[in-house]
C-alpha cells in the first residue's frame, strides 16, 4: 500500500525539493500543499504525478483537510514573507520568542526568526506530546540558490568596474556558514532518510547542511564556475538595513549570530548524514549547486 506525504511549500525552495525526491520514492505519493493550484509551479508538479491541494496556514481548517490520510507532514516555517514586502514585524503581529539566539551568544545578538522557529518547537513539543514523538526537526543551512533568486544576496555588476562583480553582505568574507547545497535534491535525501529510519530520527534534529564553508569560498566557487571576477564586500549592519529595510536587518542579524556561534548543534539531540545513512554522493553541493543555475546568476 502506497504511502502519502503531504508537503507544505510545495511550490518553494525547501518542499519543492522534497517533492521532487520523494515523487521518485517507491512506495511514496506526493500531496503538494499551495495556496494557488494554477501557479505555474503548482501545475509542474501536477504534471510530474503530484497531487495538488489548496491550503493556506491562516486557515486552520483547510490545512486539516489537506492533511486528511496522509502518513507524514513535511512542514515548512514561513517567517520572510512580510518581511520582504518591506513590513516590519510589529506591522505584521506579534512573534512569540523563544530567544534561542540570545541565550546561545550569551545576549550579544537577538534573531527574531530564529527565536520564532525555536518556539514553534518548544510548543510542539509541550503542548503536542504525541506529534513531538513522531516528529524530526530540520535545520537548513544558507541556500546557494540564494545567489540566483534572492535580490540581497545575488552578486550584482559595479557599473564601471570592466565587468567585475560585487557581493555586499554585512558579515566578513572568512565567517563560515552551514550550506545547504542544490536545494531541488538535498531536502528530500533527508526526508527520504528520516522516514526510512525512524528509530534513528524521531524526536530528534537533523541539520540539511552537507558543507560549511565561508562567504570568501562560496565567492570564489561563484567566481570559477561564471567566469566572472566575484569580489566579496562586507557593509555594516546599518548600511545593509538602509538599503534592504526590515529584511537587510533580520537577515545581518542572522550573519552576526553564525559569526560568534562555532556550534549550531550546542543543545540539540542531532542525527547525522551518516547515521540516516546519506552518501555525501547523493547530495550535492555549492559547487554543483551553482553550476546547475549558471544560466541564472
Ligand atoms: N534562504 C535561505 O538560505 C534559508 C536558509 C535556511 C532556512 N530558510 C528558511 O526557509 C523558510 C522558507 O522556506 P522556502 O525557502 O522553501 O520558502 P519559499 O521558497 O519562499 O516558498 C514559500 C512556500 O511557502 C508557501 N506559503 C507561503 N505562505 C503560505 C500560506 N499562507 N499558506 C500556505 N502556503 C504558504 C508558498 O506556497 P504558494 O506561494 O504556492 O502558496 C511556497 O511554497 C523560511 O523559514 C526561511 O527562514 C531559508
Amino acid at each position: 500500500m502506497m504511502k502519502t506525504i503531504a508537503i507544505t511549500g510545495g511550490t518553494g525552495a525547501q518542499g519543492g525539493g522534497v517533492a521532487n525526491i520523494m515523487l521518485k520514492t517507491p512506495g511514496w505519493k506526493v500531496r503538494a500543499i499551495t495556496r494557488n493550484t494554477n501557479s505555474d509551479k503548482a501545475r509542474n508538479l501536477a504534471s510530474q504525478g503530484a497531487e495538488v491541494v489548496q491550503a493556506n496556514f491562516n486557515d486552520e481548517n483547510s490545512l486539516f483537510k489537506a492533511f486528511e490520510g496522509a502518513n507524514a507532514i513535511f512542514a515548512v516555517t514561513n517567517f520572510w514573507e512580510h518581511l520582504f514586502t518591506g513590513k516590519t514585524q510589529e506591522q505584521s503581529g506579534a512573534i512569540e520568542e523563544d530567544k534561542r539566539a540570545e541565550k546561545a551568544t550569551k545576549g550579544k545578538v537577538r534573531v527574531p526568526h530564529l527565536d520564532y522557529k525555536a518556539k514553534v518547537d518548544d510548543r510542539i513539543k509541550s503542548e503536542l506530546p504525541d506529534l513531538a514523538k513522531k516528529a524530526t526537526y530540520l535545520f537548513f543551512g544558507y541556500y546557494p540558490s540564494n545567489m540566483a533568486f534572492l535580490p540581497a544576496l545575488k552578486p550584482f555588476e559595479y557599473p564601471g568596474a570592466f565587468g567585475k562583480y560585487i557581493q555586499l553582505l554585512p558579515t566578513p568574507s572568512t565567517a563560515k556558514i552551514p550550506v545547504s547545497g542544490d536545494m531541488t535534491v538535498t531536502p528530500g535525501i533527508w526526508v527520504r532518510q528520516i522516514l526510512a529510519n525512524p528509530s534513528k530520527s524521531l524526536g530528534k534534529y537533523a541539520d540539511v547542511a552537507p558543507e560549511i564553508l565561508t562567504f570568501g569560498e562560496m565567492m570564489e566557487m561563484w567566481s570559477e564556475v561564471t567566469g566572472r571576477q566575484g569580489i566579496f564586500v562586507e557593509c555594516s549592519q546599518e548600511d545593509f538595513e538602509k538599503i534592504w529595510g526590515p529584511a537587510g536587518n533580520e537577515m545581518a542579524m542572522q550573519f552576526k549570530f553564525g559569526e560568534l556561534l562555532d556550534d549550531w548543534h550546542e543543545g540539540y539531540d542531532f542525527v547525522g548524514m551518516e547515521e540516516l545513512e546519506i552518501k555525501a554522493e547523493e547530495v550535492p553541493g555549492f559547487r554543483k549547486a551553482i553550476e546547475g543555475l549558471k544560466g541564472l546568476l
